[in-house]
């Protein structure tokens, strides 16, 4: 008899009426009369489930009325094409095998379960149709991301997870060491000795690849890196988490606004993809989760992103009506009752460009006005900002400079700037957060919800 996935039941029905075959799942529920009753089961290959039909011509009847939910079983039947009902077909078994009968205590049992509740079984929460529909569009977004770059030219480069280099800010990494922690530590004139640690120097957990990006885009031109990223940054928001996934595309020849053009066509195309291989988790997650969703995603890939300056942005709050808990400045950041604003002022994304170069990093290019960099950042409704990138200094001295003010280490980044040296040129990038994508394109409200094991501060659960 074949076996097949429940996947298959579903995008070629028609290859299985009336045929025999296998399929070995997990009971999502059971339902039970006299005579008969209904298994809804799961193979974790599909959204939806198969609905098995069993009848008291089972010989184990009344241990498969019994089953538990969560209970792996291996039926064997008939798929039937049915009239009227919720799905086109069903299984009328001949056979259910009980492989492992789930113990009563399961916590999932059939009802809705809070996200915060669910945090707390995150080991089982991939079992339920909220998290089923958020992992699934996790995995195509992120093969989406690959098949941009990948069909674009872009070459895909592994940065360190283990770097001395200063991207972010050193105090937002975290520090990483063999020293012993529970012994007294060794000193020199005062200070921790990291020539006695394993690297020799103190060493951290990345922050970004983006520099050692930079490296690359300086052979192949267009590069991009998608990995895992660490703060140490004690933000309990709903959009921060200490451990997440960034995407950071580097391009060669290309300034501002063409990185614009790219982050927008970029954002698009992987919209377009999840809508496109995601029907029933995307229809799932506009029913339950953001209502309209699935119209918000396709107003994004018809639309133009607005582009602003950063003082526009500053101008149009303060002259809206209303009373803010942080007051807009002209030289401050965005707040998020600031980004929300705007983002359902212009009703989608809004990429904010030319930010005082104050509050920004020192490998921004400094604009010809010398007070605002060319930076931008795209915001949209709920995730807030979910691209940061700019155009860099590719000027030695200019960039040496800005360093220096910034109180960046020159010497330890020797590399970063002899890029500037050999072979410079016009070059932008942009480090997109993969879980505020996909707060985005679920509709899901916590970073903690579109994260396998959230990383946040108090928690490292599992
Ligand atoms: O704006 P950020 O800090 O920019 C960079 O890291 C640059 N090196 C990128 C570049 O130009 N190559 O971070 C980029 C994005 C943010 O826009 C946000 O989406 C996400 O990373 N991000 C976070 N996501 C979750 N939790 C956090 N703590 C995040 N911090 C940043
Ligand atoms: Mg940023």
């Amino acid at each position: 008899m074949e076996k097949v996935i429940i996947k298959d039941l579903y995008r070629k029905t028609s290859d299985y009426i009336d045929k025999d075959v296998e399929v070995s799942g997990w009971v999502r529920t059971l339902r039970d009369s006299k005579a008969f009753g209904f298994i809804e089961v799961n193979d974790g290959s599909f959204f939806k489930n198969l609905q098995v039909v069993f009848t008291d011509s089972l010989s184990n009847f009344e241990e498969v009325k019994k089953i538990t939910i969560s209970s792996t079983i291996i039926v064997k039947g008939k798929i039937v094409k049915t009239e009227n009902a919720k799905q086109e077909f069903e299984m009328h078994a001949n056979s259910v095998e009980i492989f492992n009968l789930s113990d009563s205590s399961y916590p999932l049992q059939k009802k809705r379960h809070s996200f915060e509740f669910l945090r707390t079984v995150a080991h089982l929460r991939p079992r339920t149709n909220t998290f089923s529909a958020v992992f699934r569009i996790r995995s195509i977004a992120a093969f989406a991301i690959h098949e941009y770059f990948q069909n674009n030219g872009y070459v895909y480069v592994n940065t360190p997870i283990i770097t001395c280099a200063d991207c972010e800010g050193s105090a937002e990494m975290f520090k990483l060491t063999t020293l012993d922690l529970d012994k007294p530590l060794p000193t020199k004139d005062g200070k921790t000795d990291f020539s006695q640690d394993i690297f020799g120097k103190k060493a951290f957990i990345t922050g970004s690849g983006q520099l050692h990006g930079e490296t690359f885009a300086a052979a192949f031109g267009k590069i991009y890196t998608f990995g895992p990223t660490l703060r140490s940054e004690d933000s309990n928001t709903k959009t921060h988490a200490n451990e997440f996934w960034m995407i950071e595309p580097e391009i060669s020849f290309c300034d501002l606004e063409q990185l614009m053009d790219i982050e927008e066509d970029f954002l698009k195309y992987i919209v377009k993809e999840v809508l496109e291989k995601c029907p029933e988790e995307l229809a799932f997650c506009d029913q339950f989760v953001e209502k309209g969703l699935i119209d918000k995603l396709h107003r994004l890939i018809n639309s133009n992103f607005v582009r602003i300056d950063h003082k526009e942005a500053i101008d149009l709050l303060k002259k809206a009506d209303r009373k803010w808990e942080f007051t807009p400045e002209y030289g401050g950041d965005l707040a998020k009752e600031h980004e929300k604003y705007i983002t359902e002022y212009y009703n989608g994304p809004v990429f904010v460009k030319n930010w005082p170069k104050d509050i920004k990093s020192y490998y921004m290019k400094v604009n010809p006005d010398g007070k605002t960099v060319a930076a931008v950042d795209l915001e949209v409704p709920g995730a807030g900002e979910i691209m940061g990138g700019s155009q860099r200094e590719e000027n030695y001295d200019k960039l040496v400079s800005r360093m220096k003010d910034m109180g960046i280490d020159t010497d330890q980044l020797y590399w970063y700037l002899e890029l500037r040296k050999y072979g410079s040129n016009i070059h932008s990038g942009f480090g997109l957060g993969f879980e505020r994508l996909l707060m985005y394109i679920t509709g899901m409200e916590n970073i903690r919800d579109v994260i396998p094991y959230p990383r946040t501060p108090n928690n490292c659960e599992f």
